[in-house]
């Protein structure tokens, strides 16, 4: 039987050569308004560890819940959340820019509102301008209440996205940050990651 510390090293060796093969792959991560946007500086760490590296969109709400400096500070790069900014429309990292230098867009948590704009083609902000200006793959793992994601209008976006070719994961089941129960929890770190490798290997 395998220790845990055989298991640990079994995890890393396998991460190690699951990295070895990402080296170089680029991430644009869109962190969405929720409880677990927390969860997705862990992810940052993850793919970072795996020599994915991760420029960060940051929604207005998403700044409510985590701030631009830590998610700058795990992912070492400028964060973006403005559509009108100068800096970035000028200086060759506006909206479009953003998109075209990513292997995968990764958006985590997608909240119920995200979806919502993605599926119906918004463009109000920098996460879903970029969304609708991309051509790349895009996965989403959505988090949110469980009457949210149950609720018909999120569950018709999702079909709609997923017809469209979105990568929508199915959300865990269990404990909720607002005490119910059901699906709609952030998927574990270890499962998203598992899904970016899966998209970047295609
Ligand atoms: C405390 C709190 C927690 C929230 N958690 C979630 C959540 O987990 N999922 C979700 O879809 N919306 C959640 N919301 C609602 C979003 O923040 C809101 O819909 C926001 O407009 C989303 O903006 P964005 O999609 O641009 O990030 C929460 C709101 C509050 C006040």
């Amino acid at each position: 039987m395998m220790t845990r510390v055989q298991d640990r090293a079994k995890h890393i060796r396998t991460r190690a050569s699951q990295g070895s093969d990402m080296a170089d792959k680029r991430v644009l991560l869109i962190i969405g308004g929720g409880i677990a946007a927390y969860k997705s500086l862990e992810l940052i760490r993850e793919l970072k560890r795996c020599s994915i590296s991760s420029r960060c969109i940051l929604t207005e709400a998403a700044k409510q819940f985590i701030t631009p400096m830590s998610v700058a500070a795990l992912s070492g790069d400028t964060v973006h959340d403005a559509l009108f900014s100068l800096t970035d429309e000028t200086g060759g990292m506006g909206h479009i820019e953003l998109s075209r230098a990513a292997d995968l867009i990764v958006v985590c948590p997608a909240t119920a509102n995200l979806m919502a704009k993605a599926a119906h083609g918004l463009a109000d902000d920098l996460a879903c301008t970029t969304l609708l200006a991309t051509d790349t793959d895009v996965l989403m793992a959505p988090a949110m209440n469980v009457r949210m994601w149950k609720h018909p209008a999120t569950q018709a976006n999702l079909e709609t996205l997923r017809r469209r070719g979105v990568t929508v994961m199915d959300p865990d089941e269990g404990e909720m940050a607002c005490g119910e129960y059901g699906p709609g929890r952030l998927p574990e770190t270890s499962r998203i990651t598992a899904e970016i490798f899966r998209a970047l290997s295609r």
